[in-house]
Parts: structure tokens; C-alpha cells; sequence
């Protein structure tokens, strides 16, 4: 089906009017959010929510990243997306309610939203307020027929759907999309924590479509995190100035160095800040002491192979209806199904 063609589908249901984004009371920067930040700075080795990576300088540069040579994730992701998008689109059916976590530019949504023209409503969740605006606003352009009912939500605190009773009563099933292997920066544990917990929002069959990261060559993953022309450096050093801003801290980002590590016997790259000397740096009232080549985790990128991600999503409560990937193994889309 063309774009035309669906945007007519759509534009048979009423759009809500242009509305300002709705956001959780999760995103604000308050003391349960300060106290995040400094129970992790406490940690050994010290750590920074990767979730503050994503200010509006964060999103920009997390843009560019996905165009990177190196940065093979998006393009095989894309690539897997756009041979089997009408394919998704069957197993999901008419009517489903999509809900996608981490929607950042919603490039990734276009594909499905393209075979899906009976969709109830699409409503994309992101921390970051600038992406989600820009990308709401060119959906409204494309699928001016589409019901988008979009929230800016810190989905690893407790959210709620913005989603009307007579949009769930009559949608078909509930369906997560989370692509971009973001499920790999959750610990293993926490992340079967989270599945189940989207599993409970809401009764009723659900699906995920999930794209999950495969562990490769180390040749192929640090340079993924640790491109040449220094934008992941950036991406990680702006986490500092997030901080800075937020909780009144006093980083330094000539401080510290980025650094991508990939781990296989953990199956996970590490992204790092090295402090390059010995420095005290105040976050809110407290004080730290780092020294030369003390680390700060600001990420951790788990990588699955398709069986054991499969295990995973068992324990919480989902079952594989199927799983697409590229030919060389590179990237995984799995279909989940609530069991
Ligand atoms: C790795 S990017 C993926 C973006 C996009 N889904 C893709 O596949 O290209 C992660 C996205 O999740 C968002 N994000 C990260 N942590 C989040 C959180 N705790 N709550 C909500 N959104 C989050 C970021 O703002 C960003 O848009």
C-alpha cells in the first residue's frame, strides 16, 4: 500500500487537533532522579544513567551516530525493517494500538506505520522532549489521518498509557515496538523485569517487536561506539553537561576521555568517561574525588544471540512468534507474543 493509499485510510478517522506533548510527572528532575545520580557515582565502578545521554544535544548527536560508516545498527535494522515490514504487518493485524518505547525520530516507525492503515492509534515515548516534538510534528505531516497521542516519559519509572477507553476497548491488541537494541542497555535481570512489567500495564494480548544487537568481532563493536570522527566521544561527553545543568554539578569536559570497551564474556560493550587526572568534582551538595584513569560507566550495550534473547523474554512472560535477520547475523527483529 502506497502513502497515499493509507493516508486516505487514515484521514477516514478523525486526527485529534494539534495538541502540546503530554508528559509524565517521571521526567522531572527531582530528588528520586538526583538520588539515582548520586547512589550510581557512589557505585564501584562509578555510573551515570545512560538515559541522560538524551538532552536535545544528545538526540542531534545520536542522529548523526545512526549515520555513521561504523555505526552498522540502524542501517541493518532499517535494512531488516524494509524487507519484512509487510510481514510484521500481518502477524500484528487490523486495529492494534502501537506503542513504541525510545521512539527518538520515529524513522524506524514509518516502515510499519506504511503497511499498518487500520492502526486505533500510535502514541511514541521518549525522555527526550525536542526529539519526540520534531518527529510528532512530521508524522502529523505524513499520516495526517494517523491518531498520534504522544508522551514524554521516563519509561524505567512507572508511566501511563495516554490512551482513552474507547481506543482500547475497541483496538484489536496492545503491540511495544522497541527498536534500536535499546532493551540492551537494561541488565540482563532488569531487563526481564521490564518486559514483564509492560507485559502487566495493561491486560489483554500484546505483542513486542523488539530489535535486539548480535555480539560480533570486538574489530566490528568498539569502533561502532568509538567512530573516527569523534561523535560518540561527543555524545558521551554531553552526558557531563546534562549533569552540570540538571543537578548543579561541576564536570569538567576536558576531564575526561570516551572510551568503548566490548566485554564478550559479560556479551556487553561498556561505554566509558576516563578521568584524564586526579579531580574533585561537586554534584549537588556532595563532593568526589576521581583519579587518574578512574572510569565512569555512562552505558552498557548487551548483545543477545537470537536463542538466548528468546530465553530471556520467556521469563517474562513473552513467546517468539518469529524473528527476522540480515544474512550475515549482524542484527535481530524478534516478534513476542504475551504468553
Ligand atoms: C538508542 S536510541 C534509539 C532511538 C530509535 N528508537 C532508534 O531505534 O533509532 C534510544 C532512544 O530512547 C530514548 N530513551 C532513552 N532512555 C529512555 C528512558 N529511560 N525513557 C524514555 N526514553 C528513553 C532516547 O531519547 C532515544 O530516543
Amino acid at each position: 500500500m502506497t502513502h497515499a493509499q493509507s493516508n486516505v485510510a487514515r484521514s477516514l478517522r478523525e486526527a485529534p487537533a494539534s495538541e502540546a506533548l503530554r508528559s509524565a510527572p517521571s521526567v522531572a528532575t527531582g530528588p528520586a532522579e538526583l538520588a539515582e545520580v548520586l547512589a550510581g557515582l557512589d557505585e564501584s565502578p562509578r555510573r551515570l544513567p545512560c538515559k541522560l545521554l538524551y538532552d536535545a544535544r544528545g538526540s542531534e548527536l545520536f542522529e548523526r551516530i545512526t549515520e555513521l560508516p561504523e555505526y552498522y545498527c540502524t542501517r541493518v535494522e532499517l535494512g531488516i525493517l524494509r524487507e519484512h515490514a509487510g510481514e510484521m504487518a500481518r502477524h500484528i493485524g487490523a486495529r492494534a494500538l502501537l506503542v513504541e518505547l525510545g521512539s527518538g525520530s520515529s524513522r524506524k516507525t514509518r516502515l510499519l506505520l506504511d503497511q499498518l492503515p487500520e492502526l486505533q492509534a500510535y502514541v511514541p515515548i521518549d525522555i527526550s522532549r525536542s526529539a519526540l516534538e520534531a518527529s510528532v510534528r512530521s508524522l502529523r505531516r505524513l499520516y495526517p489521518g494517523l491518531d498520534v497521542r504522544s508522551l514524554v516519559a521516563d519509561y524505567t519509572r512507572s508511566f501511563k498509557l495516554p490512551l482513552p477507553a474507547e481506543l482500547t476497548q475497541t483496538a484489536s491488541k496492545l503491540v511495544w515496538f522497541f527498536p534500536g537494541s535499546t532493551i540492551g542497555n537494561f541488565e540482563p535481570g532488569a531487563a526481564v523485569d521490564f518486559l514483564a512489567r509492560l507485559r502487566q500495564l495493561r491486560p489483554g494480548p500484546q505483542q513486542c517487536l523488539i530489535g535486539v544487537d548480535t555480539p560480533k568481532d570486538r574489530a566490528i563493536l568498539e569502533p561502532a561506539y568509538d567512530d573516527a570522527q569523534g561523535v560518540t566521544a561527543a555524545f558521551n561527553l554531553n552526558l557531563l553537561q546534562v549533569v552540570n545543568r540538571r543537578y548543579g554539578a561541576s564536570f569538567l569536559g576536558r576531564g575526561f576521555r570516551h572510551r568503548a570497551v566490548w566485554r564478550p564474556e559479560e556479551g556487553r560493550v561498556e561505554m566509558h568517561l576516563v578521568s584524564r587526572y586526579r579531580q574533585t568534582v561537586r554534584v549537588a551538595h556532595h563532593t568526589l574525588q576521581l583519579e587518574p584513569d578512574e572510569i565512569i560507566v555512562t552505558e552498557h550495550c548487551y548483545k543477545y544471540e537470537p536463542e538466548d534473547f528468546a530465553r530471556l523474554a520467556g521469563q517474562a512472560g513473552f513467546e517468539v512468534e518469529c524473528v527476522w535477520l540480515d544474512a550475515q547475523r549482524r542484527f535481530s527483529v524478534h516478534l513476542l507474543q504475551s504468553a
